[in-house]
């Protein structure tokens, strides 16, 4: 979920990048952490053993992993029979020294030993991949603190798949002395040793197809974290290890590049781009010329050159003529079809957030899934810090879509799926976002029609397809596709796992 605090925290962000932060931008703050990261120069192939086998491990405590070729890394793990009842699930954390961070689990409901993985986080940032599990694609639903109901649309009805609760701070991922990261490219370092570290461990899911899929500002982390992955293989082949399987990237609701999804609110509010416009006419003419303007000074200060003060400038300006009116509507930024179940601050305009957080709250629960003792809060859906973390750090400004042209180019397949109601991350900015995308099949990719793509013969929504890139829109759902239309997206992630024309 891109968190609705966008609008304000990017105020907020203004007065403190120009007066605390100003040259706070790019992934400074690793360097903070003694000795992150690779160590093939001491590497010993012989030193390691591999677990080899999920099944082998304990429900009651922890087993630790670790690889001499990411020294200050250790993913620990148990067995967590929950949510899903037919097949295995495992949750624990991925320490990085005094960082944790928090993940699930889930085996394949068809066959484990030969179906693909997924790796899924939300996005907000500072939102938990505990929304997309329990309220999306995961193997339950919960709807109450007390009720957590069987999914059958789960996305693990033919894949094997990660929710992580990422970057520290998120979910019941902690640091015990406070470190926070604040940008994408920090955020990737751990996701990719934690990525390393599972396939050689578990020997069953090496060289398995992978498959990296978020929602949201998933838009932003996902093209680097599969960057960091792909990179990151070079390493692991010099270090006689086996690369990991990268085979696609899967987006829902991206804001992959800031500077074509702000203009493309106008469209969404005052043309019948998904739904009748929403905004009066005297409205819709003011946001209408402040839309070049607002377009001109985010790529002069925020794309072409990076300059600190003039971006938060842009980011303000753009923010109070396109973006707060549109809070002001009352309207749900996730689903322009109806008005927000508020308080958004409280809901995120979807009251059953609250009862994920309150089944989270349970001690049993906790105990069930391993959830540290230093963790005492009660659960939060999205973390303030965070969020404005980022926001500080600009991060939202770098233009993503580079790393999906790349990944392209190495022939990593990309999925980008949008619900048509959403007004956030919405189609027409991601649609135009692809238009410009520049790789060898742009030029195919431009030329093919949008067409409608079926679900048991009934139309599902749009698509658009070159070589290994693919749009989709899925019509009648907002933000969270899984959520509104869940057997559309089921359908939607087998096809796309087959490899097979949507
Ligand atoms: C649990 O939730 C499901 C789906 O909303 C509902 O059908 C079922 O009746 C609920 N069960 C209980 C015990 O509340
Ligand atoms: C990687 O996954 C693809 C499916 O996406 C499969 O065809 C290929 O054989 C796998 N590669 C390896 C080295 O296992
Ligand atoms: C946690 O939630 C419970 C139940 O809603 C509430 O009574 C308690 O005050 C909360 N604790 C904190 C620290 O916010």
């Amino acid at each position: 979920m891109l968190w609705h605090r966008l609008s304000c925290l990017l105020v907020a962000a203004v007065v403190a990048s120009a007066t605390q932060f100003p040259l706070v931008h790019s992934s400074v703050k690793a360097q903070n952490v003694p000795g992150v990261g690779f160590a093939a120069d001491q590497y010993d192939a012989g030193l390691f053993t591999p677990l080899g086998d999920l099944s082998a491990l304990s429900t009651d405590e922890f087993t630790t992993l670790s690889h001499p070729l990411f020294p200050n890394y250790n993913v620990r793990i148990k067995k967590s029979e929950f949510c899903d009842g037919t097949v295995g699930t495992y949750t624990g954390y991925i320490d990085i020294q005094a960082r944790h961070l928090f993940f699930y689990f889930f085996e394949s409901r068809s066959d484990p030993a030969t179906d693909d993985v997924i790796f899924w986080t939300n996005g907000g940032p500072g939102c938990s991949s505990s929304l997309g599990l329990f309220m999306e694609l995961g193997p339950c639903r919960v709807t109450s603190p007390d009720n957590a109901t069987f999914n059958p649309y789960s996305w693990n009805e033919k894949a094997n798949i990660f929710f992580v609760d990422q970057p520290i701070g998120v979910g019941f991922s902690y640091a015990e002395y406070g470190e926070t990261v604040s940008t994408t490219p920090e955020a990737a370092k751990d996701i990719a040793a934690f990525v390393a570290i599972f396939f050689e461990h578990f020997s069953q899911f090496k060289g398995r197809a992978f498959h990296m899929a978020g929602e949201s500002y998933g838009g932003r982390y996902i093209p680097v974290f599969a960057a960091e992955v792909y990179d990151q293989n070079a390493k692991l082949v010099e270090a006689g290890l086996t690369p990991v399987n990268l085979s696609s990237i899967m987006i829902g609701n991206g804001c992959t590049d800031w500077a074509t999804m702000v203009p493309s609110y106008y469209d969404m509010t005052c043309s019948p781009a998904s739904v009748a416009p929403i905004m009066d006419i005297s409205s819709c003419v003011r946001m209408k010329r402040t839309v070049p303007r607002c377009q001109e000074a985010l790529q002069k200060s925020c794309v072409d050159a990076y300059d600190s003060f003039g971006c938060s400038a842009a980011n303000l300006f753009c923010s109070a003529e396109i973006i707060e009116p549109f809070f002001d509507s009352g309207y749900n930024p996730y689903d322009i079809s109806r008005l927000c179940d508020g308080p958004i601050s409280d809901t995120l305009c979807y009251p059953v957030t609250k009862a994920i957080g309150a089944y989270l709250d349970r001690p049993d629960v906790r105990k069930q899934i391993g959830v540290d003792a230093f963790v005492t809060a009660n659960f939060s859906s999205c973390n303030n810090e965070v969020n404005a973390a980022f926001h500080a750090a600009d991060d939202q400004m770098f233009p993503t879509q580079f790393y999906i042209g790349a990944l392209l180019e190495r022939g990593v397949r990309a999925l980008i799926y949008v619900g048509a109601n959403d007004w956030i991350c919405n189609w027409v900015g991601n649609d135009r976002m692809l238009h410009d995308l520049e790789w060898t099949g742009q030029e195919a990719f431009v030329k093919e029609p949008l067409k409608e793509w079926t679900v048991d013969g009934t139309a599902a929504g749009l698509t658009r397809s070159a070589g290994s890139l693919t749009f989709a829109t899925i019509y009648g759902a907002g933000h969270m596709v899984p959520y509104d239309k869940p057997a559309e997206s089921l359908k939607l992630t087998k096809r796309w796992l087959a490899n097979k024309e949507l």
